[in-house]
């Protein structure tokens, strides 16, 4: 198990989880890892730590370097778990190590584990001298956590970001040069799809923060680490944080008896035939974290169930609580779906739409299933709709 270097006296000293599928409902497909990183200067500085769990195969890699009991500062730029849940093993090998974190960060971290460790408090513009290098630290409240920071070392150029522009991503090599951007570039969107997506208020301010600093490396709490393509990933953020949306229209849904999914394949060849890209999810086999990282540059949102017990779906009911939570701005939203006798499926679906911020601009129902004129009727709607 060794460190891997970053710099000179700068090693990448975390650890990788192969196995993990799921982080809070996200399906990580591809696993992750816990990005912590150890300086070796006047004062030995360990930035961040891993998830519970996985603290033997931190403390292996750091042996690899030094003795983790000369650990003099460890810095936590963010308190959820899979970054501090080893704080409490490490202040156990060095218990004279003093704790970098901001105010929030100092709040969280008492709160999770109750110990009385030497805390160092900074906030924006603080900067610590560790020897021949200095660390300076912004912080970056909801990015996405109230305790986030961001600690940068200017002689270095290097910016520690925790989990802003990380990946879910399991990998046996450490830089963007090394692996596929393809799917470096799409597990990021994944991210910042399905984690940082409801903050672009501080997403903004974070970016702007950073936007006069010199960066070569960005060392992320998760996943690969970026020296090739540093400028790409800054200017993806950019464009996400913007909500700049594709021509392009998602048809989500679940189906009893098929007729909730003939509307969607009506609503697809619709959107098809204006020229926008279309693709369609059914929710029985596409899973809601895959379908956030479309819905991040969707111009529109189109969701389908029947009615169930005067009820939508719970599958498309467990993506509606998701999406609501996640809240994209600036989409275009239809509902749509089959139904019997009742036909509840339609007007919930439009008020969880309309309550995630959604401007819904139609909403088609069909009783029992859809014929060659329901058909014809939601086309010419819709089509009016696009051409307006
Ligand atoms: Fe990777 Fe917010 O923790």
């Amino acid at each position: 198990m060794k460190a891997k270097k970053l710099k000179e006296g700068i090693y990448w000293v975390g650890a990788i989880d192969w196995n993990v599928r799921n982080f809070h409902g996200y399906l990580t497909q591809r696993g992750t890892t816990y990005n912590a990183y150890l300086i070796i200067d006047e004062k030995i500085t360990l930035i961040d730590t891993v998830k519970p769990g996985f603290e033997n195969e931190m403390l292996a890699r750091i042996s690899t370097i030094i003795d983790p009991s000369k650990i003099d500062y460890v810095v936590s730029n963010h308190v959820e778990m899979d970054h501090s849940g080893a704080l409490p093993v490490i202040m156990e090998k060095a218990p004279n190590a003093k704790i970098i974190t901001c105010p929030k960060g100092d709040e969280g971290l008492r709160l999770h584990y109750k110990k009385d460790w030497d805390f160092k408090i900074v906030k924006t513009g603080d900067s610590i001298s560790i020897g021949k290098r200095n660390l300076q630290f912004v912080l970056t409240p909801m990015v996405h956590w109230p305790d986030n920071m961001l600690t940068y070392v200017p002689d270095e150029k290097l910016l520690f970001s925790n989990d802003a522009f990380g990946q879910h991503l399991a990998t046996s090599v450490r830089f963007d040069d090394e692996y596929p951007n393809d799917i470096t570039m799409l597990e990021a969107r994944k991210y910042y799809a399905n984690i940082v997506l409801p903050y672009p208020g501080p997403v903004r301010k974070a970016l702007e923060a950073t936007a006069n600093i010199d960066i070569e490396i960005i060392a992320p709490s998760h996943g690969i680490i970026w020296r090739q393509n540093v400028e790409k990933i800054v200017d993806e953020y950019h464009n996400w944080v913007s909500n700049k949306v594709d021509k392009k229209a998602l048809i989500i849904y679940d189906t009893m008896w098929k007729s909730t999914e003939k509307i969607a394949k009506e609503i697809q060849y619709i959107f098809e035939d204006a020229g926008y890209a279309a693709p369609v999810f059914n929710l029985q086999f596409n899973h809601m974290s895959d379908i956030m990282t479309e819905v991040l540059t969707a111009e529109f949102v189109c969701i389908g169930s029947p009615t169930l017990n005067k009820n939508i779906l719970p599958s498309v009911a467990g993506f509606l609580t998701y999406f609501q939570g996640l809240a994209p701005k600036s989409r275009k939203g239809i509902a749509f779906g089959s139904y019997g006798w009742g036909d509840q499926s339609i007007p919930k679906i439009s008020e969880f739409l309309k309550n995630s911020g959604i401007e819904i601009i139609d909403a088609y129902k069909v009783k029992y299933i859809p014929d060659s004129n329901d058909l014809a009727n939601i086309r010419e709607r819709l089509t009016e709709k696009l051409n307006k």
